[in-house]
């Protein structure tokens, strides 16, 4: 019988509850931390669009489209309330994203049921590259919060934010309480790789 799963347990209440200790602990100046909740899905996904799938190494040489399919896998991962935005406090603009989700090793992706081929292309090398890394048997474990999408406005870029809300995200999930809890994530480009040492440092 498959374990239940103790990070779909969260209830948005412990969920929000972690985030308010978290924001409380975040100072940044001109930044406000948000978490993805209803009233930004749209916007956030909008910035997704032009922020990560525009600029992401993976995605554009792919040549992933902006079509209901794209917007429907950032929204399976919107939708848990787990992510995390930085917003400008004068003009309100989301700046920086960390995309979270749960991953579990019994996960199926069907790729059957994917009618973008630059967005199956993209999802099978991801699955090719998590089976080859092997992450829930190399740590014995089941289910881990996935970091998988993560992006700054290239306006505001190499001022420290994609490292500030990756901690953030850290210091979110320290708040969940869960003893041992893992993180999994992919670093696709050299700086995104500098970004989560610089977090493992912490
Ligand atoms: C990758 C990305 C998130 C980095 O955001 P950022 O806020 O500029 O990153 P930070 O300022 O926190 O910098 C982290 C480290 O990366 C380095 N870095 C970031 N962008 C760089 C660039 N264009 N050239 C050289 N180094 C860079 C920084 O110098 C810093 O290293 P340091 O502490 O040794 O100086 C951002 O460039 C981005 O959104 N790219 C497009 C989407 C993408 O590729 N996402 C990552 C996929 S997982």
């Amino acid at each position: 019988m498959a374990t239940p799963s103790v990070l779909k347990a969260l209830t948005r209440e412990q969920i929000e509850e972690a985030f308010k200790k978290t924001k409380a602990e975040t100072n940044i100046p001109g930044i406000e931390l948000e978490l993805v909740t209803e009233k930004y899905y749209d916007r956030v996904c909008e910035f997704a669009w032009n922020n990560y799938a525009l600029k992401e190494p993976i995605a554009t040489s792919l040549g992933v489209e902006n079509t209901d399919e794209f917007k429907n896998i950032w929204m399976s991962s919107f939708k848990l309330n787990l992510s995390l935005i930085f917003i400008d406090k004068e003009t309100r603009d989301i700046i920086a994203m960390r995309a979270i989700r749960i991953a579990c090793k019994d996960d199926v992706l069907d790729l059957e049921s994917i009618k973008s081929q630059s967005i199956r292309d993209m999802l099978a090398f991801d699955d090719y590259c998590d089976k080859y890394a092997d992450f829930f048997g190399h740590y014995g474990v089941s289910e881990a919060f996935h970091f998988w999408g993560l992006a700054v406005n290239e306006k505001f870029g190499r001022r420290g934010y994609a490292v500030e809300i990756c901690r953030a995200a850290i210091n979110m999930i320290r708040h969940f309480g869960i003893d041992p809890v893992y993180i999994k994530g992919e670093a696709s480009s050299n700086y995104s790789k500098k970004v989560h040492r610089c977090c493992h440092n912490n």
